[in-house]
């Protein structure tokens, strides 16, 4: 039984403070990234420390007292009026530009710290006319009458406000003349005002500021009057106060869950790294959530796909500076973080329900030598009896690296072993990069022949083929927002698919990742591959291991289009993989935008075998919930370098915990599969799968819910606690749903683990054993074959005996398992269908059922009922917290058997009851 050591603290430990010093300077040209030269790292570094030294001798021989109206500016909120990297901002340089330069300390390091150069409060912006009503809100003229220091400024804009729904308000400022960009996302119409909003907005008229209050607490969400807007052709800047420090989201990035606003700077531009601090990433997420003081919470959404930068500062405040397109805003109220996500995807999209199967154990890595190693391993596997859904294929199956082709030679037996795979009821799932092979004779490869025959490669700004180089050589780019791209790419995967029958597809490499910068023949010097100001991105400029930003898509130009690639390509997949299988698609993308849960699932890149990645993995897995994208994982094990058999336990306790669970490695590391360790830690392995392949149903219901109405599957605490302060930095635990509370071992050695347990009695999910809670963090026991799982009081589980794939465990029994509140009663419920069809809520072929506890009787209630349920029985119930040993059970009114332990579990087995009829079973 588990033994919980109160410790003397409520505060729960903070994720990621190992990892807390690696921050590499992403936004300098750093070739030697690439070429791995760590010699070019440590100049980089000292000219670093060089441009600071030189910096604090300048200081102290040329300090001049400020103008009063700059040093009565506190330092918290000095906005930064010259965030271009790379300059030594001298008071001239300020100063030309307008603005106030006083010295302040600089940090040693790598942070920004306080700006010299800072907008004084008279800085020149633009001017809001009269707002008019319109049917949906409000629209205004802002007008600028002085130029500001980038080209092209826009002197007229229009501001349109829209109260959308009573939590949610529009704001869109746009040129008032001629249009710009605009991301192509398809938000649902509203056609009615809004009736009863939660919030005001009110406006600073001279200069232009836009304030949205909570009505309710009078809190102050969005406060834009305290630094000037800036709307230039590729300079975009509007700054916010926050109105609290709990700040989260604004992904894809490798930091904590709770962003620090310690000046720090966050960069959207979909780029090929391994995952570093301070990097943009694989992909773009400008969406926020604010828990505010009182445990209200509301989000922000940028809809815009430029590159851009997010700025964060102690005030606490935010600024938004991005290079193209329109500002878009949407804010939405909540009020608690549940819903304000909800409220998000009603906007982007709700996500993709996964295929059953989907959910089962993947295996994956980069250096199979053959398929008949592959195939090895999946039999070894069944051997072991190791749960396993779906085996993976990297480039290694391909003809030289090309896109739809297999090498006969190593893959030979491919077809054979995917037809084996599907005769076990596993599935297959292979990689494919976006780029295709350029170099062939005419008529020896069809991918490429065909697609120049239909104009869908991206073209250079000359109107020539783009080419680039990725792993089969020189490459063209498939224009993913051509629509006929998308036939071509059906086609391809269609002919594909005759000779290899695969079920998923994983879409890599598709920033788009280019192994040379811009293209073979370099790109344009002009202002869309040197814009006049370039965000802080990784190599410090914007075509860096991508393709031209000048380049040319049917729908615009690559500038515009760059952060949306692998959305698009996501979009074609899944209506590909819909018209030839007829089912559910399945597919892990690498580069995501906002509204790619409706097409994929994502994970989060190229970690290390190293302890730091796999704590990096929750708050990755937790960002990515707000982001919409509830598949989501980590390669387990991590993907470089060479695990070791303790961390890849661990790490395989956790990942059994990821909605998406894959073990995936790189080429020439030492295997990392579960079967290539001792038998102890293949024991360890094989049983935290069973855990993961028991509780699917209740996971497969999460994921309904995520699919109906965007509820979260891994869910941060505070999502479910909102009022407990403690739980806000919390990123080394999180939920399944409301009620599965995961507390893995993350650090070596160790055979205990840290727990917070917000109040509130939290049963051992093993044994039923539980512990009051006062808010509080816990130790307890983790021997090193045992991740620690909690149900939270009130929530009931449906669970299934696991088996070796989800084809076996999906027909298997359920066992209910209800944890009793302090009340004595319990909620949960289950959706259940044939688990891959289309649409099945949509078009009502499921069963959905609500299981409840009150009054000692637990009640089964069929709400919607389709044949699929009739096949399950429900063969146990387990019920934790019952106080007094019953001296009864009745089972639909009859007698039945039953057994009480100490530790107040009882439970009610053989119980043979078809899940599609309601039942009730009651104790006395
Ligand atoms: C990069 C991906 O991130 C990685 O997972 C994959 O193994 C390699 N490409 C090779 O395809």
């Amino acid at each position: 039984m588990t033994s919980y050591q109160k410790l003397n603290t409520s505060v729960p430990p903070e994720a990621g403070d190992e990892a807390a010093d690696e921050k590499p300077l992403c936004h300098q040209k750093l070739s030697a990234w690439w070429l791995g030269g760590g010699l070019l790292m440590v100049a980089a570094l000292l000219s670093g420390v060089t441009v600071w030294v030189l910096g604090q001798i300048w200081w102290s021989q040329h300090k001049v007292f400020p103008l009063p109206k700059c040093a009565s500016i506190p330092e918290n909120l000095r906005f930064d009026c010259y965030p271009e990297r790379g300059t030594v901002v001298t008071r001239e340089l300020c100063e030309k530009r307008g603005c106030c330069f006083v010295e302040t300390d600089r940090p040693i390091g790598r942070a920004r710290g306080v700006p010299w150069c800072f907008y004084p409060p008279d800085f020149p912006s633009y001017s809001l006319g009269s707002m008019n009503e319109t049917q949906m809100g409000m629209v205004g003229l802002l007008t600028r009458q002085t130029k500001t220091y980038y080209p092209s400024d826009i002197e007229k804009l229009q501001l349109s406000v829209e109260f959308e729904t009573d939590t949610r308000v529009h704001v869109k400022i746009i040129d008032a003349t001629s249009p710009r960009y605009e991301v192509p996302l398809d938000v649902p119409r509203v056609a009615k005002r809004a009736e009863n909003p939660v919030y005001t907005v009110e406006f600073s008229k001279d200069p232009f500021g836009l304030i949205v209050k909570r009505r309710t607490s009078g809190v102050v969400l969005i406060n834009t009057t305290v630094a000037p807007l800036f709307f230039a052709d590729q300079f975009l800047q509007i700054s916010t106060l926050l109105p609290s420090t709990f700040l989260y989201g604004l992904g894809e990035h490798r930091s904590n869950f709770l962003h620090s606003l310690e000046w720090t700077t966050l960069t959207f531009w979909a780029r090929d790294v391994p995952p570093m601090e301070s990097c943009n990433l694989y992909g773009v997420h400008p969406f926020y959530l604010v828990m505010e003081n009182g445990g209200d919470a509301h989000g922000v959404f940028l809809l815009n796909s430029n590159a851009m930068e997010v700025a964060l500062q102690p005030a606490p405040a935010l600024t938004w500076r991005t290079i193209g397109g329109i500002l878009d805003f949407y804010i939405f109220l909540g009020p608690d973080p549940n819903l304000v996500v909800q409220q998000y995807q009603q906007v982007i999209g709700f996500p993709a329900m996964p295929p059953f199967w989907g959910l089962g154990f993947h295996l994956c890595r980069w250096g199979y030598g053959t398929s008949n190693e592959t195939w090895e391993i999946i039999k070894a596997m069944r051997n072991y009896q190791i749960p396993q859904d779906v085996q993976w294929n990297d480039i290694d199956y391909m003809d030289g690296y090309r896109d739809f082709t297999v090498d006969p030679q190593k893959f030979g037996t491919l077809p054979q072993m995917v037809e084996d795979l599907h005769k076990h009821g596993q599935h297959y799932v292979m990689i494919l990069d976006p780029g295709i092979s350029s170099t062939h004779p005419p008529g020896s490869y069809w991918p490429y022949d065909e697609g120049l025959k239909r104009g869908i490669f991206i073209n250079t700004t000359q109107g020539k083929l783009l080419i680039g180089k990725v792993w089969p050589g020189l490459t063209a780019f498939p224009d993913f927002s051509n629509p006929n791209t998308h036939q071509w790419w059906l086609e391809n995967l269609n002919r594909f698919h005759a000779l290899v029958p695969f079920d998923g597809v994983w879409i890599d490499m598709n920033e788009p990742s280019n192994f040379m910068d811009g293209s073979q023949e370099g790109c344009s010097q002009g202002e869309l591959d040197s814009p006049p100001y370039v965000p802080a991105v990784m190599g410090g400029f914007l075509p860096a291991k991508t393709i031209c930003t000048s380049a040319r898509q049917s729908t615009s130009v690559h500038y515009n289009l760059h952060s949306l690639y692998g959305l698009m390509e996501a979009k074609a997949t899944a209506s590909a993989l819909i018209k030839i299988r007829g089912k559910r698609p399945f597919i892990i993308s690498r580069s995501t935008f906002p509204s790619q849960g409706k097409y994929s699932g994502h994970w989060l890149g190229d970690n290390r075998s190293e302890w730091k990645d796999m704590i990096w993995s929750i708050p990755g897995l937790l960002s990515f919930s707000l982001f919409g994208v509830p598949l989501i994982g980590a390669d387990i094990c991590g993907f470089s370098g060479s695990t070791s058999e303790e961390l890849c336990i661990r790490w395989m306790q956790l990942g059994a915990f990821y909605p998406f669970t894959r073990n995936h490695n790189t080429q020439i590391e030492k295997a990392q599969d579960p079967i290539a360790f001792s038998p102890a830690a293949r024991t360890a392995m094989k049983e935290v799968l069973e855990t993961r392949y028991a509780l699917l149903p209740f996971l497969y219901s999460l994921f309904h819910r995520a699919h109906l109405q965007g509820d979260t599957v891994a869910r941060p605490l505070f999502f479910e606690f909102p009022k407990d302060v403690a739980t806000y930095s919390i990123d080394k635990q999180f939920l399944w749903g409301r009620g599965l509370l995961v507390t893995p071992v993350l650090d070596p050695g160790m055979d205990s683990v840290i727990g917070y347990f917000p109040r509130g009695i939290w049963y051992d999910y093993y044994t039923g054993s539980s512990v009051n809670s006062s808010g509080e963090s816990l130790k307890m026991a983790a021997p090193l074959d045992h991740i620690n799982v909690h149900l939270r009081e009130g929530t009931i589980l449906p669970t299934q005996k696991p088996a070796s794939s989800t084809s076996v465990s999906r027909r298997n029994p359920l066992r209910l398992i209800a944890a009793l509140s302090q009340n004595a009663n319990a909620w949960g419920d289950l959706f259940w269908d044939d688990g891959e069809s289309l649409d099945t809520f949509e078009k009502g072929d499921y069963s959905y059922l609500v299981f409840n506890v009150t009054q000692n009787t637990f009640i089964s209630t069929v709400l919607h009922s389709n044949v699929e349920a009739s096949y399950i029985m429900v063969e146990a119930l387990t019920v934790y917290g019952v106080r007094d040993e019953p001296k009864r059970v009745t089972v639909n009114g009859k007698e039945a058997p039953f057994s009480y332990l100490k530790n107040q579990v009882l439970s009610v087995n053989n119980l043979q009851l078809n899940l599609s009829h309601g039942f009730s079973i009651r104790w006395m």
